[in-house]
């Protein structure tokens, strides 16, 4: 019985390895590399660097306007002021990931929007989808704007 019990200790750190790796959260390895540092874990942002992506950018999988911007922000990079819960994030800009591959975009777009927001439904999001808002080209300009649309038809 004690050995059972000083098994299960040893297997334990296996298993929270296991949980941090990608076959539970797919996208969380893409984040690590490439957002974190500004996004920040959870991504729960830091203000006059990033802004918060959990419990705001959420909001945007249920439009195709929406979905649509998700994917072109990582693609375009974006630049110009936001407001996110009343904090203004200036001087910094996002920069454009159009180096990732679709299907790591897909991925880590995917791993903000279920894991940051809990968003369950991700099907719309695949690497096809990734590559037909990236054909369509776009500027951080554009993609700034495109936010600001998005922002006057919720309201907010
Ligand atoms: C160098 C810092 C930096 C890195 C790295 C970075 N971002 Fe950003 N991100 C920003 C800034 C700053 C903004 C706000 C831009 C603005 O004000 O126009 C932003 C905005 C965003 C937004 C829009 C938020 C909103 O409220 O509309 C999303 C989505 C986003 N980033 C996702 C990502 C993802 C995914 C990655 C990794 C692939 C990433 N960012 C990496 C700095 C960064």
């Amino acid at each position: 019985m004690r050995q059972l019990f000083a098994a299960c200790l040893l297997m334990l750190p296996a298993g929270v390895l296991l949980a941090q790796g990608s076959p539970g959260k797919p996208g969380a390895g893409v984040y690590a590399a490439h957002c974190v540092a500004c996004h920040q874990p959870e991504g729960l942002g830091a203000p006059g660097v990033a802004p918060p992506l959990a419990g705001n950018v959420g909001r945007h999988a249920a439009t195709p306007e929406g979905r649509n911007y998700l994917a072109r922000v990582p693609l375009t990079g974006m630049v110009g002021t936001i407001t996110v819960d009343g904090v203004r994030y200036i001087g910094n800009n996002m920069p454009s990931f159009s180096v990732l591959s679709d299907a790591d975009i897909a991925s880590v777009v995917g791993h903000v929007l279920r894991d940051f927001n809990g968003i369950a439904d991700i099907s719309w999001l695949t690497p096809e989808f990734v590559a037909s808002v990236r054909q369509t080209g776009g500027t951080p300009n554009e993609t700034h704007k495109q936010r600001g649309r998005l922002a006057a038809a919720s309201g907010g």
